[in-house]
């Protein structure tokens, strides 16, 4: 049970705040490179703070402060130019680092443009999303952790949330909630809707550790069944300090990617990387593919939870905008939600006290590898395929070929027999 003012201290992200000065000193995705190819402007949001991100023609990319510093009419409606971005409104010019370079209906000889900027942030690609960092500088290396940066068939499935990111970081340190939300509630979901749940996820937890590391907090699991030689206990896979999770096995490299849009809504992205063991590594063929994916029906307003982000969104939002945590009660079994709200609190501190918080990186790198468990649950490459249909890629566009890349690679590495996939 935390006060009410820690509470706000750990869930308020806006500039000024104790966790945004935390917060703004990591680099978050914004948009997808694909967003800025189907138009050079877009208005985002990071942290409480509205912005434009815009492509110039030579491939350099923009962040800039939403409202101009005219008469604050939006960049949304700006005109991208060689070396900036003009105000739609009246005509006012700023550069990448936020001067302004022209302001037309001045009087010639005017120099009033040098008394005026924006602010501005930086952009960075990586991966195919759009990466913004608006703290202060020098501004950290953006990390090229494995995923981004592996080979493999990408899918990027997102939503946006009308929650507190922190509520879904906590949820990367509860492995319980995998037994009871993904096993027994997709059980009896299933037994009342007339499908079959996935069994991986209804293993019992025997035993649970969470280890700090450079990144975050590792999270290691044994289920009934299981060894400690298991991959889930000798290798588990991390929470990424401060708002991602990296996850997947057998075949799926997956980044869980929750941005703090304001307090109350995050975008969760989920980036996957397919790349099945037994075949050559496959390669993206054309354009990556990214989609939007619902979790409510739209007529009832309920959640959708016959698939596994489903259930969790649905956990999330249901705990409310911000979570009341005043009257929370938790147990020894919540002992990583512990752990990772000390690890806030006291890199809160590193920065007030004018340090680089957990995770900062400074040197110039080609790839940050991080532990993952390949054999997940113990599920053979079932678990790659019904994570596909019974998870929000099941929403992608290209669903049954990640489907059937599965299969035919657990065929290629005689794990299953071709005559059972029936092809
Ligand atoms: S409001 Fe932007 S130029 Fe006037
Ligand atoms: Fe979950």
């Amino acid at each position: 049970m935390l006060s009410q003012e820690h509470n706000d201290t750990l869930t308020q992200v806006g500039p000024g705040t104790p966790m945004g000065g935390l917060l703004r000193r990591y680099w978050y995705p914004v948009a997808t490179a694909q967003d800025l190819e189907d138009f050079p402007v877009k208005r985002v949001r990071l942290l409480g703070e509205d912005l434009v991100v815009w492509k110039q023609p030579d491939g350099a990319y923009g962040i800039i402060q939403e409202r101009c510093p005219h008469r604050h009419a939006s960049f949304a409606y700006g005109v991208v130019e060689a070396n900036g971005i003009r105000c739609g409104y009246h005509g006012w010019l700023f550069d990448r680092d936020g001067s302004c370079l022209d302001q037309p209906p001045e009087p010639e000889g005017s120099n009033f443009k040098d008394k005026v900027s924006a602010f501005a942030g930086r952009v960075e690609e990586l991966g195919g999303l759009l990466f913004a960092y608006i703290g202060p500088d020098p501004a950290p290396q953006l990390p090229r952790y494995d995923g981004f940066v592996m080979e493999g068939v990408r899918d990027i499935g997102h939503a946006t949330l009308p929650c507190s990111w922190l509520q879904i970081m906590e949820n990367a340190v509860d492995p319980h909630h995998v037994e009871w939300l993904h096993g027994r509630y997709f059980q009896f979901l299933g037994q009342q809707q007339g499908f079959t749940a996935p069994a991986a996820f209804q293993k019992r937890h025997i035993k649970t550790a969470f280890d700090a590391f450079d990144h975050g907090i590792v999270k290691r699991r044994i289920l009934e069944g299981q060894s400690e030689d298991s991959d889930d206990w000798r290798i588990g896979h991390p929470l990424v300090f401060p708002y991602q999770m990296w996850v997947g096995g057998n075949g799926i490299y997956q980044m869980q990617i929750r941005v703090p849009i304001d307090d109350t809504t995050t975008w969760f992205i989920l980036y996957t990387v397919h790349r099945p063991e037994g075949v050559p590594t496959p390669t993206q063929d054309g354009p990556m593919v990214s989609y939007e994916f619902p979790f409510r029906d739209e007529s009832t307003g309920h959640h959708i939870v016959d698939f596994i982000e489903g259930q969790d969104i649905m956990a999330w939002v249901t705990q409310g905008p911000i979570t009341d945590r005043t009257a929370e009660h938790l147990g020894k079994s919540d002992v990583g939600i512990l752990m990772l709200r000390r690890m806030f609190k006291e890199n809160i501190a590193v920065v007030e006290d004018g340090g680089d918080p957990l995770g900062t990186v400074r040197e110039p790198h080609d790839v940050i590898e991080l532990p993952l468990e390949r054999d997940k649950f113990g599920a053979g490459y079932e678990f790659a395929t019904q994570f596909i249909e019974r998870g929000s890629m099941r929403y992608s566009p290209q669903a049954e070929q990640l489907k059937q890349l599965h299969i035919d690679a657990a065929v290629e590495r005689g794990e299953l027999a071709r005559e059972e996939v029936g092809s």
